[in-house]
């Protein structure tokens, strides 16, 4: 194979083919999600922040779900037996070794609050001390379950599992991250001398520390400022502490941009969120995936935003949005529900329980109440009245509605599709409209009213 011309020849290894046994699930471990992102793709975005060319992510429990949601990001490598860290490592070397030398990363799928700073500071840790080896490190008031780090002055020649360890090392406060930058031409070596000879029979990666010390290497640690960015996610406790951690970061960042949080403690913002200075979130808002807001938006409490673009001064009071797009100024809710596909110029309106689907909605548009709008096409400034509705399904098929410009659809109208409305046309309060209204006319479709007079005081049966 020829030698890796990516953009600065740093490759980066994440270990995820572990089963994740203690989170007691069906999903693998590096896929649960912290904020609606999976637990590894944090992990991915540390490596890509720290300016990393090539990743390889050693799979194995659910290896083809994880490919799926990381795809090109990462080249897959498999470890079909889980024997060990150092057995994972082990399964890329043949590809590490294509890179003909220079430093690598090492990484656990399951340690999501890294940065990336950290990182790229470990990196360049470890070439400035000249090391074979630099492990990233965190002192923890409760080390429980961490490998501890075991240094004679600043040299690490050790690390020591928690179930290998005596009574004077589990003293010790210094644990491993589980983070580290090797030296290529010595890794290979080391990795070739691994032995299970340890309390979980296992092949560790950190013997390869112990491995290079005896040898005389230079072994470094890097010990993190904020020792919460090491945290290893084993079992649903730690997650949810985790997400928490990393909800006030995100929040804090937005905050500090400009941002109101009204209950940071009752809101939720995905990592991949972009939002604009003067918005304001009200309690208990969750806001996800790619959604990007607009400045001077008021994202009312309990709505639930996802993978969503919402334009300058827009309103979303109590409202459910999925893959949609809404203008400037827009007035969404409260209790609508917008299902992917919506496109919402500016200054629309779509009120209280609305739903819609696949709406196109031009500028000045409004659905105030109480309708369902599916696979509908609406000019500007329509009004759709109150508790109409779109037949859109014939229960095999979906058809259109076309509403034109300027048009008025009468309280409680059915519009059957396909059918269109034209521009400046009028549906009667009631109407089941299944056929085409030309421009400026109005489509009557109910029975008249017939009246029976005297109804009250009709004789009564004995
Ligand atoms: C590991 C370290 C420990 C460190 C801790 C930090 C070892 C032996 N121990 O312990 O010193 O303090 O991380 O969080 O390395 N994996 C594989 N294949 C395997 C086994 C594990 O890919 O055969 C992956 C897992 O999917 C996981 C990562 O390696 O993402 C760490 O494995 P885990 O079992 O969680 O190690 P810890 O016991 O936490
Ligand atoms: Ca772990």
């Amino acid at each position: 194979m020829m030698a890796n011309t990516d953009r600065n020849g740093t490759v980066a290894v994440i270990l995820a083919a572990g089963k994740g046994t203690r989170m007691k699930s069906d999903l693998p471990k590096v896929l649960h999600p912290l904020l609606g992102e999976p637990m590894i793709t944090y992990v991915v975005r540390a490596l890509e922040q720290a300016g990393v060319g090539d990743i390889l992510a050693v799979l194995g429990h659910g290896g083809s779900q994880v490919e799926q949601v990381l795809q090109e990001r990462v080249r897959p490598v498999y470890q079909e037996e889980q024997l060990g860290t150092g057995h994972a490592l082990l399964m890329a070397l043949p590809q590490l070794l294509t890179y003909g030398g220079g430093d690598c990363l090492v990484v656990c799928g399951d340690t999501p609050l890294l940065a990336g700073e950290t990182l790229a500071e470990l990196r360049l840790r470890r070439s400035q001390a000249g090391a074979q080896a630099t492990v990233l490190t965190a002192v923890l008031d409760d080390p429980k379950g961490y490998g501890r780090i075991i240094k004679e002055e600043d040299r690490v020649t050790a690390i020591v599992e928690e179930k290998d360890a005596d009574e004077s090392q589990r003293q010790v406060r210094e644990v491993n991250a589980g983070a580290y930058c090797f030296d290529l031409n010595w890794l290979g070596k080391a990795l070739e001398q691994l032995t299970p000879a340890n309390a979980q029979g296992e092949y560790y990666l950190t013997d390869v520390i112990s491995y290079l010390a005896a040898q005389g290497q230079l072994v470094t640690s890097y010990q993190v400022a904020d020792p919460e960015e090491i945290w290893g996610i084993n079992d649903r406790l730690q997650l949810a502490k985790a997400q928490d951690r990393l909800r006030h970061r995100i929040l804090a960042g937005h905050m500090l941009a400009g941002v109101t949080v009204e209950e940071p403690g009752a809101t939720i913002v995905g990592p991949l969120v972009e939002i604009g200075r003067d918005t304001v979130l009200e309690t208990g808002c969750q806001i996800f995936g790619k959604t990007v807001i607009g400045e001077a938006c008021v994202i009312g409490p309990r709505s639930r935003i996802t993978d969503c673009r919402i334009g300058k001064g827009t309103a979303v009071n109590q409202s459910t949005m999925t893959e949609c797009v809404a203008g400037e100024k827009c007035q969404i809710g409260p209790y609508t529900y917008l299902r992917p596909g919506c496109l919402l110029a500016d200054k629309v309106k779509a009120g209280g329980f609305v739903e819609m689907k696949k709406v196109t909605a031009d500028t000045d548009a409004k659905i105030p109440h109480l309708s369902y709008m599916g696979d509908c096409t609406i000019g500007k400034k329509v009004n759709v009245g109150a508790g109409t509705i779109t037949c859109n399904y014939d229960g095999v098929n979906k058809f259109p509605t076309v509403i034109g410009e300027g048009a008025f659809i009468g309280s409680n109208t059915n519009l059957v599709a396909p059918v269109n409305v034209g521009p400046g046309a009028y549906t009667a309060a009631g109407s089941t409209i299944t056929e085409d209204v030309p421009a400026n006319s109005l489509g009557v479709a109910r029975g008249r009213q017939t009246n029976i007079l005297d109804w009250k005081n009709r004789p009564s049966k004995k």
